[in-house]
């Protein structure tokens, strides 16, 4: 597995990423001092960017160098970080890309708002792009995608028999379809050839369920300081997530019912994360997450293999690993 880093990767598009970040302050600014602050805080530092970098590779995998793909990759960023806003409600959760979440510091009226706010600047960036193309209609989809998932999720909390199908079904609408967005509106930036674009779509589906099997991963074995966010939150918040999903049917029936009980009601406690550490590594279900996530990537890797040779594609598929080995 490679670990090359991301912003090693990333190095030969380090200009298109500085456009980026300026453009997503100055197409949030707004003429009132408390909504400057409060998008200030969720929007500057500590993201990875990964949509926008999707985004910017895959446009100049197809030849794209212009301007819009800065703005198109700004606007998946703020759809991304409008989910989080909203997220991070639904999974009371304190920390975000190492701060205070926004509901922390200001309630969640304001964190609720922020995010719609933010929604609003994205249609207001796709109208003034006064482009009558394929991005507004993905677009639309994907943000009703992703809140499908989330309702979905959210509605399934507390339901420890959730079947691995289902979930899958659910992280490809939460998480999979703004990173697909992201690599199909890069592809067409380029390219009208439907194949082309479609290998960015089957590129985008497997990537977007490694990383979030990853990111379910590491929330029950890394810790806050390298993830910027609490760890063990989805069990607290009876999040049911791949990893315990795999456990669950792998465990004796005693542990599957101790592990009910924690998922349930326990989970806050301190032997309650110390025995599902140890359960985790009883049944190897970080090598397993890590495995699946591999192979997702390496389908990623696949459908990208008719392209012609480019530093983009090979960045790509350099990124396709990374979501795997990454550990923030
Ligand atoms: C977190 O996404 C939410 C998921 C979809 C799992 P990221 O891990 O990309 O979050 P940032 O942008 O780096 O903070
Ligand atoms: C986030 O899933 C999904 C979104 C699309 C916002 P998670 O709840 O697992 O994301 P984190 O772990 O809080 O970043
Ligand atoms: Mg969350
Ligand atoms: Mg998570």
């Amino acid at each position: 597995m490679s670990t090359t880093d991301l912003s090693e990767i990333c190095q030969f598009i380090a200009a298109d990423l500085d456009a980026i970040e300026s453009k997503l302050l100055e197409k949030t600014t707004s003429h009132y001092d408390f909504v400057d602050l409060a998008v200030q805080h969720v929007i500057e530092g500590g993201g990875k960017r990964l949509r926008p970098i999707l985004l910017v590779l895959s446009a100049k995998a197809c030849g794209y160098e212009g301007e819009d793909a800065h703005t198109l990759a700004a606007v998946t960023e703020l759809i991304h970080v409008a989910s989080l806003v909203h997220d991070d409600v639904l999974d009371e959760a304190p920390i975000r890309r190492g701060h205070e979440t926004l509901h922390s510091k200001w309630g969640n009226k304001v964190a609720v708002l922020v995010g719609d706010y933010l929604h609003a600047r994205v249609l207001s960036m796709l109208v003034a792009r006064r482009a009558d193309d394929a991005a507004m209609r993905i677009l639309s989809d994907t943000t009703q995608a992703m809140c499908e998932g989330e309702v979905i999720h959210a509605y399934k909390n507390g339901d420890f028999n959730v079947a691995q199908d289902d979930y899958l079904k659910i992280i490809g609408l939460k998480t999979g379809k703004l990173i697909t967005a992201s690599c199909e509106m890069g592809a067409m930036l380029g390219t009208e050839d439907l194949e082309t674009i479609h290998a960015f779509t089957e590129y985008g589906e497997s990537i977007g369920t490694a990383f979030q099997i990853i990111d379910d991963l590491l929330d029950l074995v890394s810790d806050e300081t390298k993830l910027g966010k609490e760890s063990f939150n989805d069990m607290r918040e009876g999040k049911l997530t791949f990893p315990i999903i795999y456990t669950r049917g792998v465990c004796t029936s005693d542990e599957k019912g101790t592990l009910e009980r924690v998922f349930s009601t326990e989970a806050d406690e301190d032997w309650a994360i110390d025995w599902i550490t140890k359960l985790l590594r009883r049944y190897q279900v970080q090598e397993y997450c890590v495995q699946i996530a591999q192979e997702y990537a390496d389908r990623a890797k696949a459908a990208l293999v008719g392209l012609p040779d480019a530093p983009a594609k090979t960045a790509l598929e350099q990124l396709a690993d990374y979501v795997v080995s990454r550990d923030r």
